[in-house]
């Protein structure tokens, strides 16, 4: 859901041109025109011809996933608590998921001033994870994950603000080096534009800048599968306003929290933070979880896309018995719309995985991928 607060903003860190160091890798060509939004037209948005085999095959692969959530998305590596241990990938590989989605908040490595290079060292480290993934045989859904500024957010403690003026540039500049710097992988690493698009790109802005970073990434990679999904933030009633690039190699993407006052109960990041006791799952609530679910799953028929449920999953203030229902219900219900679905997330506070005693909570993780 909404980006993740750990706590009021009172702290947010603005240090404009600040970059997290280390030496850049080689951006895109330095002409003044990198900072110009029209060096980087739109693919068109009019006429998406529907889902070619290699989408509806890429989307089938993602199958069962989960997402390595608080880890490469925090400010920095381990700001949330996390990193990426080889340990994490063995488990989630030997667990049997088949795809691990990986959110990555790249727009807090990459320099606030044009050409926006990434810093080397980063690309790097995010490089070794998703090659440790993909030598698993896992699907991996790469992504730009809390570029807050893009969506008008207050920054998080950490996150370092560039000039109001470059931000969409610059999103579409970091995927311009992220897809040259992946051209190379196969089939089984999907892109993913954006996490949950929102605030000052609801409507028409988020449709123009999605076209923007499909032409970019389509200049390196001209076949790769990506994700993409509506915006404010990618719940199935948005789906409508959202415009599908003319492009066959896709898939579309929700997220499902209903019934949000479940799922996340107690979470501190969301304001105002909601009542703890929240049990599941009632007829009514069984509701709330599938609506969306059809929703979404007949839009996407209807543009003749796969859909793909992103992240779903129960905060761990709810009851463990409630939690573990909601998980197997709703598993079952994206599945029996026949879609491929990532939980959210390995382990943090929604986790199948305990990060401290290196375990597999396997109740949780039974509800996932169990009977
Ligand atoms: C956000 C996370 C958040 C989760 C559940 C994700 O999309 O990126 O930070 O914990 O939703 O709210």
């Amino acid at each position: 859901m909404a980006a993740r607060r750990l706590t009021v903003m009172a702290a947010t860190v603005l240090a404009v041109g600040a970059c997290s160091g280390g030496s850049a890798v080689s951006g895109p060509s330095q002409s003044p025109a990198v900072a110009d939004i029209n060096s980087y037209p739109p693919m068109a948005n009019d006429a998406a011809p529907g889902a070619s085999t290699r989408a509806i095959t890429a989307a089938a692969a993602i199958g069962r996933g989960v997402n390595f959530g608080n880890m490469l998305d925090a400010p920095t590596e381990g700001a949330w608590g996390l990193t990426v241990t080889d340990d994490f990938i063995d488990k989630a590989a030997g667990a049997g998921f088949a795809s691990v989605r990986l959110p990555v908040r790249w727009s807090n490595h990459a320099d606030a001033a044009p050409p926006f290079a990434i810093d080397a060292t980063f690309m790097a480290r995010v490089a070794s994870v998703v090659d440790k993934l993909l030598a698993k045989g896992v699907t991996v859904i790469l992504n730009q994950h809390h570029y807050h500024q893009l969506d008008g957010d207050a920054l998080d403690p950490g996150e370092f603000a560039v000039a109001d003026s470059v931000r969409d540039v610059r999103f579409v500049v970091i995927w311009d080096q992220i897809a040259a710097h992946f051209k190379g992988r196969g089939d089984r690493l999907l892109f993913e534009l954006y996490n949950e698009p929102h605030g000052r790109l609801k409507g028409e802005p988020w449709n123009v800048l999605a076209a923007r970073a499909m032409g970019v990434v389509r200049k390196t990679n001209p076949d790769r599968v990506i994700v993409v999904g509506s915006n404010n933030p990618y719940t199935a009633s948005n789906l409508a306003a959202f415009k599908v690039p003319n492009d066959a190699n896709l898939i579309l993407t929700v997220h499902n929290y209903a019934p949000f006052t479940f799922t996340h109960q107690g979470a501190t990041w969301v304001t105002p933070v909601t009542p703890v006791g929240v049990t599941c799952c009632s007829a009514s609530q069984q509701s709330e979880m599938t609506a969306p679910l059809d929703a979404a799953k007949s839009w996407a028929m209807a543009k003749r896309y796969p859909m793909y449920v992103g992240e779903f999953g129960a905060y761990s203030m709810g009851d463990d018995a409630s939690r573990m229902d909601f998980n197997r219900k709703m598993r079952d219900a994206v599945e029996a719309r026949g879609m491929s679905w990532t939980y959210w997330e390995f382990a943090a506070g929604f986790g199948v995985y305990d990060p401290v005693k290196l375990t597999l909570r396997q109740g949780l993780l039974d509800s996932v991928l169990g009977h």
